[in-house]
Formats: C-alpha cells, sequence, structure tokens
C-alpha cells in the first residue's frame, strides 16, 4: 500500500512539474516557457527590491557609526542579516564578511578586560591590539541597532543566528567571531557578548 501512495506522489509531481524557488518564493511550472518567463522577472525584481532596502539599511548605520567609505571590502563575500519588528520595521542590521585571523584587543590600564578582537586590517588603528594572530572565521563589520530599541538582546539574536548560519552545516563558537573596530557601545556589547 505504501508503494502505491509513493507511486501516484511522484506521479503527481512529474505530470504537475511545480517547483518552488528557495530564493524569491515563486512557485511555477519549470516545463513551461510563460512560467520560467514570469518567474525570472518576479526573481529578478524581488532580488533587486531587497538588496535596495538593505543597501539603505547600511547607509543609514553607516552614518550613525561615522564611515566615510561606503562601500564594503569585499562585498560578494559579505553577508547582511536584518531584523524585522513586528510593524515590519527593520530595526536592526549586521554585516558579516569572512576573515581568516583576528587580533585580541590588549588590556588597557584605565579600562576593563576587553574580548572584542579587531580584524587584521585594523590593527594598526588606536586601539592596542596583540601581535599574536588568533584564528577568527565570521568578522563583524558593522552592527547597528535602531536607538530606541536598544538593550532588548536585538544584536545578541543577530549575532547568535549569523553564528548558526555563516557557515553552511556548522555552528561558530563565540571566538571565532571577532568584531572590527568597534565603537565604544560596540566594545561594550561585544565585551558582554563574548564573556557569557
Ligand atoms: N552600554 C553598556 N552595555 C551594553 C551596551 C551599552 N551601550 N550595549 C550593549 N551592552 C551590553 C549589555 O550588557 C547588554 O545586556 P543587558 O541589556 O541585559 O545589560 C548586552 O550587551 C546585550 O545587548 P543587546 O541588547 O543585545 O544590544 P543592542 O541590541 O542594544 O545593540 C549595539 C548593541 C548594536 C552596539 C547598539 O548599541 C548600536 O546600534 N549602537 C550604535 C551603533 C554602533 O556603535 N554599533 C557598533 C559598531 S562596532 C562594529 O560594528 C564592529
Ligand atoms: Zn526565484
Amino acid at each position: 500500500k505504501q508503494a502505491a501512495d509513493q507511486l501516484i506522489i511522484d506521479a503527481g509531481q512529474k505530470q504537475f512539474g511545480a517547483t518552488t524557488c528557495t530564493s524569491c518564493g515563486m512557485i511555477y511550472s519549470a516545463d513551461s516557457l510563460e512560467d520560467n518567463f514570469q518567474h525570472t522577472q518576479f526573481h529578478q525584481r524581488f532580488l533587486e527590491s531587497i538588496k535596495f532596502v538593505a543597501d539603505e539599511v547600511r547607509k543609514l548605520a553607516d552614518n550613525e557609526l561615522g564611515f566615510q567609505q561606503v562601500s564594503l571590502s569585499c562585498p560578494s563575500k559579505a553577508k547582511t542579516y536584518l531584523f524585522v519588528n513586528h510593524d515590519k520595521m527593520i530595526v536592526g542590521c549586521l554585516i558579516t564578511e569572512h576573515i581568516r585571523q583576528a587580533f585580541r584587543v590588549l588590556e588597557q590600564p584605565d579600562q576593563t578586560k576587553d574580548m572584542s578582537k579587531p580584524d587584521f586590517m585594523e590593527h594598526h588603528r588606536a586601539w592596542c591590539c596583540s601581535t599574536t594572530p588568533e584564528t577568527a572565521i565570521c568578522g563583524v563589520s558593522r552592527i547597528w541597532v535602531f536607538s530606541l530599541m536598544r538593550r532588548q538582546g536585538i544584536a545578541t539574536r543577530l549575532v547568535d543566528t549569523a553564528r548558526n548560519t555563516f557557515m553552511y552545516g556548522s555552528h561558530l563558537t563565540k571566538e571565532e567571531i571577532a568584531f572590527s573596530d568597534p565603537t565604544p557601545d560596540g566594545k561594550l556589547f561585544a565585551t558582554k557578548y563574548c564573556e557569557t
């Protein structure tokens, strides 16, 4: 009986030929020229619209962070995570980049212990860093949360999500994450996040 059911299902799929695109979510018949055409159009428009939104959010975050450069060092390798609230507003943004190593920020006499590690391009900046490279995989290039929604765990959830999804099928430890050139807010967050 099970075999018969299976046969019916298989036959149905073949005849119907419905495919769901994993990127844009459109259900279409891959066998139909017309459907394929419709899908290609929808797919492009859909991806462009979210790309546009992500770019706008990044610019907003850059503005607040005082970043002069508008583009990322390697945009194709960067991953953007957006936090959308119940009102469908984007209230958080995390941009990660693939890195190989990081340098730990050294303890400063007048500051508390710091676990944040600027990535390897940033070691010449103002923070005092160790000269021993440490393996890191995911670099937090930018993290930003809408000012009225801070201290509600949004940044924590964004970084948690990045750790689970940055590399397919693996879960990054907190040590494999490095924060590049953090702001004072970023340092406070990174210190708390990495120690727990
Ligand atoms: N002061 C003190 N402790 C803080 C602060 C802060 N400003 N922000 C976070 N923490 C610590 C707290 O211990 C907090 O837990 P608690 O609220 O229970 O005490 C813990 O980190 C977790 O904080 P979240 O709620 O997850 O962080 P939030 O959603 O508020 O986002 C962020 C933190 C992204 C730094 C936010 O303040 C922000 O957008 N600031 C402006 C932009 C910025 O400076 N971004 C960092 C740039 S550095 C970089 O991108 C690499
Ligand atoms: Zn598609």
